[in-house]
């Protein structure tokens, strides 16, 4: 999500002759975009606010500025604190008013010193998204924000506000002009991207629409809620081909009585029949989850919960954090705190698992042939990076960058997997369209 925000304060600030830089002693501006979904992540804004403090006083000296600003949830959080303990920010800017960056700006350097924003009207937000440079060959697309389900560990509902959806034509315009400038995989995004809803369109529907485009040819969306995978959205993966087979689907605990503290409103049974009528319409579908461990009152046999349905249901990647008390949601205040020794214990065992599980996974695709968008440059020279359908990193060479190419899997790691290029599709020139016919079955996985 904040990838896609900073996308769209570049596309904001451009008619003001901004463009990027590649590092802060480069920069005229300086924009913080941060995240405070767990307490390391907002320390981190405060300690890179001191190193710009000293960079705006080195740039003074030589008689030259430099605006800082900061973004995102923590700005949303703790706007007023940062302008307290931080008086060299300019500009402090909710998630819903980068809209409002160039006013914001304006009034600082008409010396309102510390000019905030953190109001929560989202509709204003997206006028003319996308309207900007090529967000590349995969690129995201904000479909819907904000949260209503207040999960009791989650600052999201506090920070990003009430859940809303935007309207299905002003999507379907971004994703064409996103088609038009040579993206071909669109990622569409939402803290709860499965509870969309515009009038009688939901997720299923929408995805079917956006699969109408000329140039899109793969489609994802992240992050969804077990609760909110309605039948139509199962079937739209059973009769969309350009549906990636790959879904992030949080579970984030596999006990029952931790899932009840957390609010999260669903059993581990009802994860794993989501999962069943999932994998039923599409019987390759690679799997990827969060999990929290020490969540207030996890006990041993809870966490042991956890590991039994991450085994039960095999993962292709997952994403485990330690549980950070934050401020203002309702886990914060609960008793029964994990010891930190504990937390850290059982994630270490957990991630082993994961860990073990997605190298499997990564193993099991070697000998096969798998179709991959390249979107990245590689570390070595002629290699580039791109995804496979199951959202593996594949490294080849020879294939050129935002080109789909068939590459035939001959060695697996950890976090990637590698290969050749058997054939790129030279009758696909970038941008254009493919009809989306082609589709991948690999059986065996997950
Ligand atoms: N502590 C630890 N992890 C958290 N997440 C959200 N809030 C917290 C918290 N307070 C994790 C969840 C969520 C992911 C984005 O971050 O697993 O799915
Ligand atoms: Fe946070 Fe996701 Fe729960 Fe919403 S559904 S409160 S974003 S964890």
């Amino acid at each position: 999500m904040n990838v896609y925000d900073s996308a769209r304060m570049a596309d904001v600030m451009a008619p003001l002759g901004y463009v990027s830089a590649d590092s802060p002693a480069e920069a005229d501006m300086v924009i913080l975009n941060t995240c405070h979904i767990r307490e390391k992540a907002s320390e981190k804004v405060f300690s890179e606010l001191g190193r710009l403090r000293m960079l705006k006083e080195e740039r003074a000296r030589e008689g030259r500025t430099l605006s800082v600003g900061v973004a995102g949830c923590v700005a949303q959080a703790e706007g007023e604190e940062i302008q307290r303990r931080m008086p060299h920010v300019d500009v402090v800017v909710g998630p819903q008013a980068y809209h409002r960056l160039p006013s914001l700006l304006e009034e600082a350097a008409r010396g309102q010193a510390g000019a905030i924003d953190v109001d929560f009207s989202a509709s204003a937000k997206f006028a003319g998204a996308g309207e900007g440079a090529a967000r590349g060959a995969a690129a995201f697309l904000t479909i819907q924000e904000g949260c209503d389900k207040f999960c009791t560990f989650c600052v999201v509902p506090y920070t990003r506000g009430a859940e809303f959806s935007r309207p299905v034509t002003d999507i379907l315009d971004e994703a064409r002009r996103m088609a038009a400038h040579g993206t071909r995989e669109i990622t569409l995004l939402g803290q709860n991207v499965n509870a969309y809803r515009h009038g009688a369109t939901g997720l299923g529907e929408l995805i079917r629409r956006v699969a109408e485009i000329d140039g899109i040819t793969r489609i994802r969306y992240t992050t969804s809620h077990p609760r909110d995978v309605d039948d139509d959205l199962v079937a739209a993966h059973r009769d969309v081909p350009q549906l990636m087979p790959f879904l992030h689907l949080p579970v984030q605990s596999g006990s029952d009585r931790i899932l009840a503290a957390m609010n999260r409103r669903h059993t581990a049974d009802d994860y794993r029949r989501a999962i069943g009528r999932l994998r039923n319409a599409r019987p390759d579908l690679a799997l990827s989850s969060d999990f929290i461990v020490g969540f207030p009152g996890e006990t041993e046999a809870d966490f042991a919960a956890t590991l039994a349905l991450a085994q039960a249901v095999g993962y292709a990647q997952a994403y485990s954090f330690k549980y950070s008390p934050r401020p203002g949601t309702p886990a914060a205040e609960m008793a029964e705190t994990v010891a930190e020794e504990v937390k850290s214990e059982r994630l270490e065992r957990l991630q082993a698992v994961l860990n073990d599980m997605q190298l499997s996974f990564n193993q099991a695709t070697i000998g096969r042939t798998v179709e991959v968008l390249f979107d990245r440059p590689g570390a070595r020279p002629g290699q580039s990076i791109g995804r496979s359908p199951y959202m593996q990193s594949v490294h080849a060479t020879g294939a050129a960058r935002g080109t789909l190419a068939s590459v035939r899997i001959d060695a697996a790691y950890n976090n990637s997997v590698s290969g050749e290029v058997v054939s790129s599709d030279p009758t696909v020139p970038f941008g254009a369209s493919d009809g989306g016919e082609r589709r991948i079955t690999m059986e065996g996985i997950g």
